[in-house]
This record gives structure tokens, C-alpha cells and sequence, in this order.
């Protein structure tokens, strides 16, 4: 079986981006700039936040994180992703999500502008990779696909099973798997029969957010299983799989921790360096 190891993964996508930066340095003579705006003070978003910028600098990007109260007004936080869509220094903006409940997270989403949407949030980049356009991608499923790729390049008639439906990881990462030639089904909570689907699958991405959901006898011999959970339980952090029993038939498997997470800001930061790039055209 094939550990994926993301933490690996993560330092070689960063080491190319940041040969990449150095040339965009002499070439444009300046560095693609990424701004994160923080709210409120939970810790699971700080730490977040913390590793973006501490990653963004190791690369050679231009960071910024911009931090409020979480009883700042919607209007404040608005108007400052307007300074920030009209800063040429700004290649990439943020906003870490959850929001406090008073701010509307579509309205926020739908200020940033969609050429500095790192997160491949905006309706516009929702619809260009839809639509299989040029377009932001969403980290969490670009890192999944990165890792995919490097385990199989070839994915055309390959059978794939997202479990999970939602706009930040199911539906995007339906979308990679679909421009790569897979037969894509999307599982989710209702789903009749989520092992007999899975059986099927040479693929699985889980992304529901069930404590090791995805049995071992859920899935098929030299599978490629993709974890993307994080879920905090009694004993300790684990992932929508169940990583002992699927690492027994699996061909490859993503640990929880250091599989996913660490790609989603590898793939932050290149997504940054691809809206800086697209800018300068
Ligand atoms: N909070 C947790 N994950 C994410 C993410 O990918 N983007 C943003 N903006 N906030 C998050």
C-alpha cells in the first residue's frame, strides 16, 4: 500500500513555487502578493491563518494577514475587500470562513473579485470550472487531485465516488474528476446504499465529515482513498476513513493528519501565484 504523503507532496509544490516566484520576481520585477482577513478569534481559524502566512512567506509571496474584532460591522469588511480588488500589490485575497453569524458569507464571497478569489469561491470561478474554463480551483479538492494524479496520470474511464456534496470539497473535486475523463457519482447523506457504491469505486474522495465512515470491506482491491475528514473524537484527530481495515485492500491511501491538510495551503499559495500570473497578461 501507498502512503500518500501529503506533507511531502506539500514541500515539493512549495519548492517549485518558490523557483517560480524568484522568476516572476526578475521577470515582473515584484512578487505575487496574497491577503487573508481574519475575524473574530477562534483558534482552529488562527492557526490557520498562522500557517497560510508562515507558508506564503517561504515561498517568497508578499503576505498580509488583516484581522478584526467579530463585532465588526459587515460595511467594514466589504469595503476593505474593495481597497483590496483595486491594489495592484494584491494578487490573492482570503477570507477565512466561518464567519461570525451577523456577516453574509455570499456577500463577502461575491465582493472579492473573482481574478483575486484564491479560494475558487465565487460564483464566476464556480461556473468557469463547471464549465471546465479557465478558473480558481478550491484548495482542499486541488490537493486531492494533485495527489491523485501522482499516483495514477492517466484517470480517463477510472470509476470515482465523491461521498460528500458540498460547494468547498464535494462539488469541486466532482468537477476535477469529471474534466479528467472519470464516471463520477456523488454519495452524500441520503445516499441508499453508500457501500455498495463505494465497491465500485477505483476512486473514493471522502469528504463528509463521519468519523471513519468508509469500512475497509467498503472498498474495492488497489483503490486509490482519498480522506479529506477531520473530525475531532475521543480518541484523537481522525478522518472520514477507517484507516487501519482500508489500508488493508487499498492501493493508496491518504493519512489523517499529514495527507490533505497540508496540500490545501501548498495549493493556497499556488493558487495565488496563478491569479498573479493571469494579472500581468
Ligand atoms: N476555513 C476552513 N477552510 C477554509 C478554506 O479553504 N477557505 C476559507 N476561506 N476558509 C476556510
Amino acid at each position: 500500500m501507498i502512503l500518500i504523503d501529503g506533507k511531502k507532496a506539500a514541500a515539493e509544490l512549495r519548492e517549485e513555487l518558490k523557483q517560480e516566484v524568484a522568476e516572476l520576481k526578475i521577470k515582473y520585477n515584484k512578487v505575487p502578493g496574497l491577503t487573508v482577513i481574519l475575524i473574530g478569534d477562534m483558534a482552529p481559524s488562527q492557526i490557520y491563518v498562522r500557517n497560510k502566512e508562515k507558508s506564503a512567506n517561504e515561498v517568497g509571496l508578499k503576505s498580509e494577514v488583516i484581522k478584526y474584532p467579530d463585532t465588526v460591522e459587515e460595511k467594514t469588511v466589504l469595503e476593505k475587500i474593495e481597497e483590496l480588488n483595486n491594489d495592484e500589490s494584491v494578487s490573492g485575497i482570503l477570507v477565512q470562513l466561518p464567519l461570525p453569524k451577523h456577516i453574509d458569507k455570499q456577500k463577502v464571497i461575491e465582493t472579492i473579485a473573482p481574478s483575486k478569489d484564491v479560494d475558487g469561491f465565487h460564483p464566476m470561478n464556480v461556473g468557469n470550472l463547471s464549465s471546465g474554463y479557465e478558473s480558481s480551483v478550491p484548495c482542499t479538492p486541488l490537493g486531492c487531485y494533485l495527489m491523485i494524479k501522482k499516483i495514477e496520470p492517466n484517470l480517463s474511464g477510472k470509476k470515482a465516488v465523491v461521498v460528500g456534496r458540498s460547494n468547498l470539497n464535494g462539488k469541486p473535486m466532482t468537477q476535477l474528476l469529471l474534466k479528467e475523463n472519470c464516471t463520477v457519482t456523488i454519495t452524500h447523506s441520503r445516499t441508499k446504499d453508500l457501500k455498495a457504491e463505494c465497491l465500485e469505486a477505483d476512486i473514493i474522495v471522502a469528504a463528509v465529515g463521519i468519523p471513519e465512515l468508509v469500512k475497509g470491506d467498503w472498498v474495492k482491491k488497489d483503490a486509490i482513498v482519498i480522506d479529506v475528514g477531520i473530525n475531532k473524537t475521543e480518541n484523537g484527530l481522525v478522518g472520514d476513513v477507517a484507516f487501519d481495515e482500508v489500508s488493508k485492500v487499498a492501493k493508496a491511501l491518504t493519512p489523517v493528519p499529514g495527507g490533505v491538510g497540508p496540500m490545501t495551503i501548498a495549493c493556497l499559495l499556488k493558487n495565488t501565484v496563478e491569479c498573479f500570473k493571469r494579472s500581468q497578461i
